[in-house]
């Protein structure tokens, strides 16, 4: 058997952030500038079943049988022999690298799960369809996330933007016109799971309030996605300002992702918000191309460590 390598992008949240876990409608669209690539290799002249896992990027390099069956990457592969019916794993070599920052709101979870999935299923000779390989991640992620809405999984495994609502069959949100936004990475990498578990903890101390702020995100997603469909980009901006209003209100924000909001819409940007799982990470700003080098040396100015330009282009469809 030859090598084989599946890839697998990175996404942003553009809207409804942490109220999808509870129900709201979110928009998450792929990234293609980071990416987690899996490559798979046979092992000659090992015996079955000796699978080595290498992830450079976070210094293992392990036999599988040495590492807790539920570590994400070994989950991952063993969900896939498992859905495939394989007794045995022929003896393989993993080797995983990825672009994409960890535990930054890019989803980097769901991509190497995905990435993993995608090779394996491959390399044992019966790749999988987009809906299985979301199903098999979403399994992994709830192993590390306790409660995640499925949309990481569902953008990545996809590879196309989508009005996602937890337990429904996603929407592809087609775009009528592109527009630009820049990702500003603060540094500071943050626990989904943790955030999750405190937003659940406010829900529990105030479900009133807190559902209320939710609804308040639900109503901003569903015009949001009317804008994108309908190419009003300029009134998007507004909106990620609101959304970001209450995402602070809900204690998801950190004094670093402030900074770096109010640093791109002081230098253009038409609006900015935290994306993902918050309290560090990234934040994204929409801008117009031409303010978009001004706004990422305004990050860059303010403490973000990275940054990156990436375009929502219209899709033709369902691919
Ligand atoms: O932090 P990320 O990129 O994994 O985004 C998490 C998004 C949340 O809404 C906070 C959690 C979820 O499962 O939807």
């Amino acid at each position: 058997m030859t090598a084989l390598s599946a890839t697998a992008p990175g996404k942003i949240i553009l809207f409804g952030e942490h109220a999808v876990v509870y129900g709201q409608p979110a928009i998450a669209v792929p990234v293609s500038i980071v990416q987690a690539r899996a490559v798979i290799s046979a092992i000659p002249a090992a015996p079955n079943g000796q699978v080595r896992l290498i992830a450079p990027d976070i210094h293992l390099d392990s036999l599988i049988d040495e590492l807790p069956d539920d570590h994400p990457l070994v989950l991952a592969i063993l969900l896939t022999a498992g859905h495939l019916g394989a007794q045995r794993l022929p003896a393989m070599q993993v080797h995983l690298s990825s672009s994409i920052p960890l535990a930054g709101g890019f989803g980097s979870s769901a991509a190497t799960a995905i990435a993993i999935i995608r090779a394996v299923s491959a390399f044992l000779g019966r790749p999988l369809s987009n809906d299985i390989v979301s199903e098999l991640a979403y399994r992994v992620e709830r192993r590390q996330h306790g409660n995640p809405s499925g949309i990481d999984n569902t953008v990545v495994a996809f590879e196309q933007p989508v009005y996602f609502v937890r337990g429904q069959p996603f929407e592809t949100l087609i775009a009528a016109r592109p527009f630009t936004l820049v990702i500003g990475d603060s540094g500071v990498q943050s626990s989904t799971a943790a955030v999750v578990a405190d937003v659940q903890r406010l829900h529990q101390a105030d479900p009133e309030s807190i559902d209320r702020a939710f609804t308040a995100i639900g109503d901003i997603v569903r015009q949001a996605r009317g804008y994108i469909q309908a190419g009003m980009i300029d009134n998007l901006g507004e909106l990620m300002n609101h959304n970001q209003r209450l995402l602070k209100e809900l204690t998801i924000s950190s004094p670093e992702l402030d900074l770096l909001v109010e640093a791109a819409l002081a230098n253009g940007a038409m609006g900015a918000k935290l994306s993902g799982g918050g309290r560090g990470g990234n934040m994204i700003a929409l801008v117009s191309p031409q303010t978009a080098s001004r706004v990422e040396r305004a990050l860059i100015a303010a403490g973000a460590v990275h940054t990156w330009i990436t375009t929502v282009a219209p899709i033709l469809g369902p691919t």
